[in-house]
């Protein structure tokens, strides 16, 4: 048989998923063992938002709609990007489709021709490079550091720029790393594109997310050269616990939104007509669900910054949004724990969890072997214990 595609075959499978896989076969066996790698709220749904989906499935909203989403959808992303974030987008600006993973996908497919290069900021959510590769571009990593608050400078994006960059990949606040770009630190990143001509994909899905009384900014705010160039990513999933609904949304300029309709009527077409109906509840019904849930992530983050940095061997910086704790583990490399000998993030991550019975995630795959990344997205109760389990586990 002749072979499978070259790209294709290429990609790598997230190694985030494949942990979380693992850990849910561990426990269907019957293992006592706690997960903290899932990247997704374990809130439910709030009521309301269910409701509009089973409504809108018992009247019959169950038909094909247009393949860049509902207007009112569209409507509703444009209203909630003006009151959240003072944009003026039009719903012709607007795609709305299967996750915002989908139009990451969806945004390099507009922009990326074979051979293009990509700027992805690393420590970087998995799924970054490979989209790029998937789209045949290149992805070109810039390191940031903890004791940079894993933050890139502009120096450093404009000693990552070649003639073949295209674009650059921002996630703020961050996955894995939970820390925002403010303002003026976005300012100064807007400049450097805006200089030489790149698109910014602003990975905006954590928005809501902050702590501390932080504010977010929009990277698509800083004036019309970098809204133009900008392709806002964004979607329900993390903000009203709907991972499963698989509703994810771009805005950008006409130009690119007509490129990106066209890919979509002829791959996808539509995402889920009553997820849709869901999804436009969640935008436009009470906001105050998504404050419950921040103000519950707040907590669970303050205690793990504070339980983690009292354990000897690691530690960890206090992130300012998302759900995600980095443990710096350089400490123990070169120790043997528990008869293995840890050479980076992975070797702990496979002894933590076979014999600590925690799962979290080695930040190997995210560019950084010297860390693993903890979600709190999981119960206090939950949290409390793996804490346990960490200080028990290194002590022994
Ligand atoms: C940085 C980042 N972007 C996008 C997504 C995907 O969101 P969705 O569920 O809407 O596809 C995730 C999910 O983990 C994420 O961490």
């Amino acid at each position: 048989m002749k072979e499978l595609s070259a790209i294709a075959s290429q990609v790598k499978a997230s190694t985030t998923l494949e942990l979380d896989a693992l850990y849910k076969q561990m426990k269907a066996d019957g293992v006592d063992v706690i997960g903290f790698a899932a990247g997704e709220p374990d809130f439910a749904t709030p009521e309301h938002i269910k409701y509009a989906g089973i409504s809108a499935i018992v009247n019959n909203d169950t038909k094909y709609t247009p393949a860049a989403g509902t207007i009112q959808l569209r409507k509703a992303v444009c209203q909630r990007l003006k009151e959240d974030m003072g944009l003026d987008y039009e719903p012709a600006n607007i795609i709305c489709s299967s996750g915002a993973k989908h139009c990451l996908y969806l945004a390099l497919k507009a922009l990326i021709n074979p051979g293009d290069e990509v700027i992805v900021v690393e420590p970087a959510w998995v799924t970054y490079n490979e989209i790029v590769r998937m789209v045949e571009g290149v992805p070109v990593s810039v390191l940031t550091r903890e004791t940079d608050d894993f933050m890139l400078t502009p120096e450093e994006l404009e000693a990552a720029i070649t003639p073949k960059t295209k674009c650059i990949m921002l996630n703020n606040p961050s996955n894995p790393t939970g820390m925002l770009y403010y303002k003026e630190e976005l300012e100064a990143l807007a400049e450097v594109c805006v200089k030489h001509d790149l698109y910014i994909i602003s990975d905006e899905i954590y928005c809501n997310l902050l702590y501390d009384g932080l504010k977010f900014t929009s990277m698509a705010s800083l004036g019309e050269e970098v809204k133009k160039r900008t392709i806002l990513i964004n979607g329900v999933s993390k903000s009203y616990a709907m991972t499963g609904w698989r509703i994810g949304y771009l805005a950008a300029s006409k130009e690119i939104i007509s490129v990106v309709a066209k890919y979509l009527s002829h791959s996808t077409g539509n995402p889920s007509a009553p997820a849709q109906a869901a999804a436009l509840a969640a935008l436009t019904g009470p906001q105050e669900c998504v404050e419950e849930m921040r103000k519950a992530f707040e907590e669970r983050r303050n205690y793990m910054v504070y339980r983690m940095n009292t354990i000897p061997g690691v530690s960890c910086l206090k992130p300012e949004g998302a759900f995600y704790v980095m443990m710096n583990i350089t400490a123990l490399l070169g120790k043997v724990i528990h008869g293995k000998l840890i050479n980076n993030a992975d070797d702990f991550g496979e002894v933590f969890l076979k014999e600590g019975l925690v799962c979290i995630v080695p930040c190997t795959g995210f560019g950084d072997p010297h860390f693993l990344r903890w979600s709190y997205a999981t119960s206090m109760e939950n949290i409390k214990e793996g804490l346990d389990r960490l200080e028990r586990f290194l002590a022994e």
